[in-house]
């Protein structure tokens, strides 16, 4: 079996419990939308890109925003993290703690801190910030300004060197995803 449909189904309830009410930024779409994106993103490199742990790979992409967007304070991190161990094991929790942006670092230095995280992590964690980013390689919002359409494109670089080892079906997505966003420099989208 390519993965475990059970366990697909516990943390795809899991994630929708913890992203209720949250929409994907500019839409009215509910959250869990954007996780089964970067699930499908995922599952369909595995068909490819074999790993020893395909469920890992899965269930941190179904997982991978539940810290970082669910959580208010750092002990409810510390909690969800604990919890996400409990009932997916400690590896999927090590994971989606790696995918989370440390809050308590300085903005701009958030990216750089989380890359440095997942690559100590195994390549089925890579897996999933290449595919988070490839979803989120849309067309930007409307208010977004040249400069940080720009940044954008140049933080997704930064990814698809820093991971695109792990995968070449997904590093070939998301440099596609990459030179098509290049289109929304100057586009008044
Ligand atoms: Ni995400």
């Amino acid at each position: 079996m390519l993965f475990s449909p059970d366990r697909y189904v516990d943390a795809l309830h899991f994630a929708a419990r913890r992203h209720l009410g949250q929409a994907i930024v500019g839409s009215e779409l509910p959250y869990v939308v954007h996780v089964t994106s970067v699930a499908t993103e995922t599952i369909v490199a595995l068909a490819t890109d074999r790993v020893d742990d395909p469920d890992l790979a899965v269930l941190a992409a179904l997982l991978h925003d539940t810290i970082e967007d669910t959580c208010e304070t750092a002990a409810a991190r510390a909690e969800l993290h604990v919890e996400i161990g409990r009932r997916f094991g400690s590896g999927v929790a090590d994971g989606v703690l790696a995918l989370s942006k440390d809050q308590d670092l300085p903005k701009p230095a958030r990216m750089a801190d989380s890359l440095r995280r997942i690559r100590l992590q195994p390549r089925e964690v890579w897996f999933v910030k290449l595919a988070d980013r490839i979803v989120n390689l849309q067309p930007p919002p409307a208010q977004w300004s040249r400069d940080k359409r720009v940044a954008y494109r140049d933080e997704a670089i930064a990814i698809a060197e820093a991971l695109g080892d792990a995968s070449p079906a997904l590093h070939a997505r998301i440099r596609a995803k990459i030179t098509a966003y290049e289109a929304y420099f100057d586009a008044l989208s």
